[in-house]
């Protein structure tokens, strides 16, 4: 009789959060989950990451705060959310229905900021995992991003350390600095558990009539296709230099949008993967890149998604 063969296990481990496939959603791409309820089974997800949320709520940037590019998308929506009380009081129940460990992204402009919500965050136990967004101007520095500096970045991780006991404590690192490895280095000696890269890249796009920058805020993040070689170049970096020696998982993000871009990430030394940008082009895509997996790890004899992760060989 014929059998079907075995499927590979996509099962993986973020710092001691047990994840049935390394899917999740990217920060700030997907809602509080039920905007995306009508287009895909979010349920079948590893993850579920929340949009950044502040102490305060937050109306965002002027409008346009949006431009597509070519292979990308530049935005400045400037951490719109609902705040904290509205997010624990009426999106929390909605999380809860996925029956996923969700992982808040934080925000904030001074490290009281960040670690009242992450605090907050503590009692919640669908929250497993707070993602300290550090690329958020420190008011108290002058104005100084935390994730630019690494002293400043190590010490708010240090103060996040320190409130995070249930939840894990994932850092997700800027891409605009000259070295991601020595933001790496000193986020991981200051306590981070796991890595999130990359963040988007700053850039700017100008209306040529007008002479000016389309975006209201005239500066935005880039995100999509068109910067994944960066990030698979990042987090090749901070694999093989910071996170494989001590042993903290990396989740990569940056233009993933099917299968082959994934892998590119696993091979690099992603253990998680988020897919942000590409949801607004096919909120589905998440589910095909997890089959697309699946259906390498099977053709290249893996029983498990482990064991590909780093294996990227070079020179
Ligand atoms: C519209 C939009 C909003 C975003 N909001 C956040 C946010 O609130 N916090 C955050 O840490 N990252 C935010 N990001 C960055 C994404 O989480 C992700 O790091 C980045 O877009 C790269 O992944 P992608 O190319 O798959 O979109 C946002 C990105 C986009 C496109």
């Amino acid at each position: 009789m014929h059998q079907s063969p075995k499927q590979p296990d996509l099962s993986v481990d973020i710092a001691g959060v047990k994840l049935a496939n390394p899917l999740m959603t990217a920060s700030g791409t997907c809602g509080y989950a039920d905007e995306y309820a009508d287009f895909v089974d979010l349920r079948q997800l590893g993850a579920f990451v929340t949009k950044s949320i502040t102490v305060s709520p937050r109306t965002g940037n002027e409008y346009p705060r949006i431009v597509e590019t070519r292979a990308s998308m530049l935005n400045a929506i400037g951490l719109a959310n609902v705040g904290l009380d509205a997010f624990l009081g009426e999106k929390i129940p909605q999380l809860e229905k996925l029956h996923l460990p969700v992982f808040v992204n934080v925000a904030g402009t001074t490290i009281e900021d960040y670690v009242a919500v992450a605090e907050a965050l503590e009692q919640v136990s669908v929250v497993r995992g707070v993602e300290l967004n550090i690329s958020c101007p420190n008011v108290k520095a002058g104005g100084i991003q935390f994730g630019v500096d690494p002293d400043l970045a190590a010490k708010i991780t240090a103060a996040l350390r320190a409130a995070c006991k249930k939840n894990i404590l994932i850092v997700k690192l800027s891409p605009n600095v000259t070295d991601i490895a020595e933001m790496a280095a000193a986020v991981v000696e200051a306590g981070a558990d796991a890595l999130s890269m990359i963040n988007t890249l700053t850039g700017m796009a100008i209306d040529v009539e007008t002479r000016r920058p389309v975006l209201a805020n005239a500066t935005g993040g880039l995100s999509g296709p068109a910067v994944r070689p960066v990030a698979v170049h990042m987090i090749h970096r901070v694999y093989s230099q910071v996170a494989k020696k001590a042993n903290v998982p990396i989740i990569g993000m940056g233009g993933i949008q099917y299968p082959r871009d994934a892998l590119e990430f696993l091979l690099a030394g992603a253990t998680g993967l988020a897919v942000g940008t590409a949801l607004f082009v096919d909120p589905a895509c998440v589910l095909g890149i997890r089959d697309g997996i699946a259906e390498y790890l099977t053709r290249h004899h893996h029983a498990s998604i482990n064991e590909i992760i780093g294996t990227l060989e070079v020179g």
